[in-house]
């Protein structure tokens, strides 16, 4: 074949992309293994029955249609309420602009910020698409560490050290994906501090903003940050809805309107029933309450039961699907830890490395699966620390 552009060939470039143990553990489950999952981020349930009922409804009324590039109006107005409650910014409808799921907002938000040749930074440990996301936009980025003796807290004074002439946009994420670490208020107001001062969009994945716990602070909402925050939403978390594919991305009016002309080459818009069955969940919050309670209610569960494992430490893990073990003081190699778990114990979990150097030393652990597995996986873990220790000695 003729040769592919460097724009595709670089997103993901070749070689070990951190996945590996996930994916040889579904091969083994697949191939009829006994392996618990707890590597991926995807509910073990289905999504709200009256939201599935609410789109069977749209697809029988004949809503197959193309629809408007920025999603139908009813879509966009009940978008914009919720990021009103999200962001605690009064939102209007030409504020928002709906996408195909979060991580398509995030493509947005990238390129509508970041030209070729321009510089980003990322705060890490960060959702592995992140660092593809600034490829593709032909973009450099900058991995700026979080410390998990902090918590995984941000360190402002380390961003605006990586700040150069060309940066143009900080990415953050909370509550966190992979550390489940909620950002405080105040780590917030000294990033935006630095993004007004040098002048920088500041990119907000909000994606997990109804599993963080408490009250949700959006920085979109600090002085000065609204006309500089773009907010990246989505369904898939929040109302159980990961394979609808369904997001949006908050922002200044006037960069929405550009935006369009991004879905006007891209989605052209998106599907027409999915978007019906959207606005009624949407309207009627179905899924959002039960969802997050179950989350909590997992971690809670997990947490204590790992609570007293000896040399296990709990960091970040107080909100999105995840907790975070530091497992260092018993194997520093935290992906050779993490296939010997899945050996000897039948377990898949990530190792903390796959989502940067910051993670290392950490296994994230998702709560994407019933309280009794969970507790199985939690005593396999003990089980498994034991033996290693025994075996080491
Ligand atoms: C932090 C974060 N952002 C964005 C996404 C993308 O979500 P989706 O495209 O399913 O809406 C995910 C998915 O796991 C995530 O963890």
């Amino acid at each position: 074949m003729p040769t592919p552009s460097n724009r595709i060939s670089g997103i993901v470039p070749s070689g070990k992309d951190g996945w590996e143990v996930h994916f040889t553990a579904w091969s083994r489950k697949q191939a009829g293994e006994d392996i618990i999952m707890l590597s991926v981020g995807d509910h073990d349930f289905h999504t709200p029955s009256e939201t599935v009922e609410a789109c069977v409804n749209a697809v029988r009324a004949g809503h197959h249609h193309y629809t408007q590039l920025p999603g139908i109006p009813a879509l966009r107005a009940a978008m914009a309420k919720l990021s009103t409650r999200c962001t605690g910014v009064e939102t209007a409808p030409d504020e928002v602009i709906a996408t195909p799921g979060g991580q398509a907002a995030l493509y947005a938000a990238v390129q509508g910020t970041i030209d070729h040749g321009e510089h980003a930074i990322v705060v890490a440990p960060y959702y592995a698409t992140y660092p593809g996301t600034f490829r593709a936009a032909g973009a450099d980025f900058t991995v700026v560490e979080t410390r998990a003796e902090h918590g995984f807290q941000p360190d402002a004074a380390a961003i605006e050290n990586a700040v150069t002439p060309k940066t143009r946009a900080i990415l953050i994420n909370s509550p966190n994906n992979p550390t489940g670490a909620v950002y405080t208020r105040k780590s917030l107001e000294a990033i935006a501090d630095v993004c007004r001062r040098h002048d920088l969009w500041l990119l907000s994945d909000e994606v997990y903003w109804t599993l963080g716990g408490g009250e949700h602070v959006s920085p979109r909402a600090l002085p000065g940050m609204a006309e500089r925050t773009l907010v990246i939403n989505s369904m898939s978390k929040s109302h159980g809805m990961t394979g609808w594919r369904i997001g949006w991305l908050t922002g200044p009016r006037p960069f929405i309107s550009l935006l369009i002309s991004l879905n006007l080459v891209s989605t052209y818009g998106m599907p027409d029933f999915i978007s019906r069955a959207a606005v009624e969940a949407l309207e009627n919050d179905y899924g959002i309450a039960e969802i997050a309670e179950r989350y909590a209610a997992r971690r809670t569960m997990f947490l204590d039961a790992i609570r007293g494992m000896n040399d296990v430490v709990v960091r970040g893990s107080e909100g999105g699907m995840y907790v975070m073990l530091d497992i260092s003081a018993i194997e520093p190699d935290d992906e050779k830890f993490a296939w010997a778990f899945l050996e000897a114990e039948k377990v898949g979990v990530m190792p903390g490395s796959s989502f940067g150097e910051a993670a290392a030393g950490h296994l994230r652990i998702s709560m994407c699966q019933p309280e009794s597995v969970l507790l199985e996986a939690a005593r396999r873990l003990r089980h498994f620390i034991s033996m290693y220790r025994r075996e080491a000695a």
